[in-house]
């Protein structure tokens, strides 16, 4: 073989392809619901918009973009999220003053050149959503429940939402300030990574993973301490409209998120595995100032994106393989063939699948096949019912079979179909 596939990049092969049409079904009925309308953006973007809004000393900038010079020597780099590239559309389009309240969702795959393990790929996908133009609880209150919603009607469970505030960017700047200090008294018993950044990114070190620095900063100063009226204000009213929605979450201090356009409220939607292992299934928040930041006016936001394949692995098996025609069409001898290529092009016009062998074998292989593709009828034809211009109709399920007419098969399976 030539080559493979690049480590940590899935084919979604045909056997797969029916969950991910069925998960999107559901979030584009439910997203509608919400009053949500999808939006398209590019894959490629120019990399100065991911570093700017991301944050240069973000993991992801810092060492996981798939970032390069192209051709003609633009600096570029395959979209590694989907906020940046929503918000950069929505101030390059103005939607500012055509649709000041803009709702959208979308889903497309997204990179980041990480160490790929179960749940972590390096081409990975992302449903998510953004509500741009709207500075209100009420909005972050509807943004999780759309999120919260999806998980019920995916009928999975086993996960938690977590919800934390960190401010708006004056706030934070004194908690940034603190923390800084507590971080730099204890430098010497944080990670090489998290001593690093404790003059760029401290809030980092206070969801590294490491066992030094989980010890280090166990008695660190807290966002809540140094969040102002108007933040600490805001936060209530989306724990209150989350508590009037009967919607359950966890206030969650330590959750810092590692995008650095976050403002207010933030979450991640959280997977608790059996052996009590956490997982980040869906994660956002608000990102008030990011508008401004791209080159629009000051314009608040706030949105989500669910990470597919791991929301995927949760979802009941039920349905799983690839998509069952309803006729099977076991044509035997040339003149048969022919007609079974025409039945099934007169079926599928109108909206019935049909599917048949294109190198067909004898009877009993054939009716083999039939019942592996999980056909609901299967059209038996040969020379013999050519001649009697008969066709069997078999019922895969009850096995009854019935003669029909050739020339009224057609009707007599769009009949069938409709009541199967
Ligand atoms: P994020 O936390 O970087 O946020 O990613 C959101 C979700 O994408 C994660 O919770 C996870 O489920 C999934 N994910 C991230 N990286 C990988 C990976 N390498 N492999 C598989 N799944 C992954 C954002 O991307 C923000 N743009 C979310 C947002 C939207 N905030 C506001 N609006």
């Amino acid at each position: 073989m030539l080559t493979q596939a690049i480590k940590g990049v899935k084919d979604i092969l045909p056997s797969d392809s029916a969950k991910w049409q069925r998960l999107e079904k559901t979030v584009r009925d439910l997203f509608s619901d919400y009053g949500f309308s999808e939006i398209r953006t590019p894959i490629i973007e120019h990399t100065v918009l991911f570093a700017r809004s991301i944050g240069a000393t973000s993991d992801i900038v810092e060492k996981e973009m798939y970032a390069f010079k192209d051709q003609g020597g633009d600096e570029i780099t395959l979209r590694p999220e989907g906020t940046a590239g929503v918000v950069r559309a929505y101030t390059e389009h103005k939607l500012f003053a055509s649709q000041p309240v803009t709702k959208v969702y979308y889903m497309g795959p997204m990179f980041r050149r990480e160490r790929p393990q179960a749940g972590r790929l390096r081409q990975f996908h992302q449903i998510g959503v953004e509500a741009i133009g709207v500075s209100e609880p009420g909005i972050d209150v509807d943004v999780l429940a759309a999120l919260t919603e999806l998980f019920t009607r995916l009928d999975v469970h086993g996960v938690e939402l977590h919800i934390n505030s960190l401010g708006c960017r004056d706030c934070r700047a004194l908690y940034k300030a603190a923390l800084k200090d507590f971080l730099t008294r204890k430098i010497d018993s944080l990670c090489p990574d998290c001593q690093r950044r404790v003059d760029t990114n401290p809030l980092r070190a206070l969801d590294c993973k490491s066992e030094r620095c989980k010890a280090a900063t166990s008695d660190a100063p807290m966002m809540s301490e140094y969040i102002d009226d108007n933040c600490r204000a805001h936060f209530e009213s989306v724990k209150q409209g989350l508590d009037d929605l009967g919607i359950k979450y966890v206030v969650n201090p330590r959750m810092v998120r590692g995008l650095d356009y976050y403002t207010r409220t933030t979450f991640e939607m959280i997977a608790v595995d059996k052996k009590g292992a956490q997982n980040a299934v869906a994660a956002g928040g608000r990102y008030d100032g990011l508008v401004e930041e791209i080159g629009g006016p000051p314009t608040p936001g706030i949105g989500f994106a669910i990470g597919v394949e791991r929301l995927l692995m949760m979802l009941p098996e039920a349905g799983k393989g690839a998509s069952n025609p309803m006729v099977y069409i076991a044509a035997i001898g040339g003149e048969a063939e022919r007609f079974g290529q025409k039945l099934a092009n007169n079926l599928r016009k109108s909206g019935i699948s049909a599917e048949r062998d294109y190198s067909p074998g004898g009877l009993k292989n054939q009716m083999k096949k039939a019942d592996r593709s999980g056909a609901s009828l299967t059209v038996i034809i040969g020379e013999e019912e050519i001649a009697s211009g008969a066709a069997i109709l078999r019922d895969m399920k009850t096995r009854e079979q019935s003669e029909v007419k050739l020339d009224k098969l057609a009707e007599e399976i769009r009949t069938r179909a409709k009541s199967l």
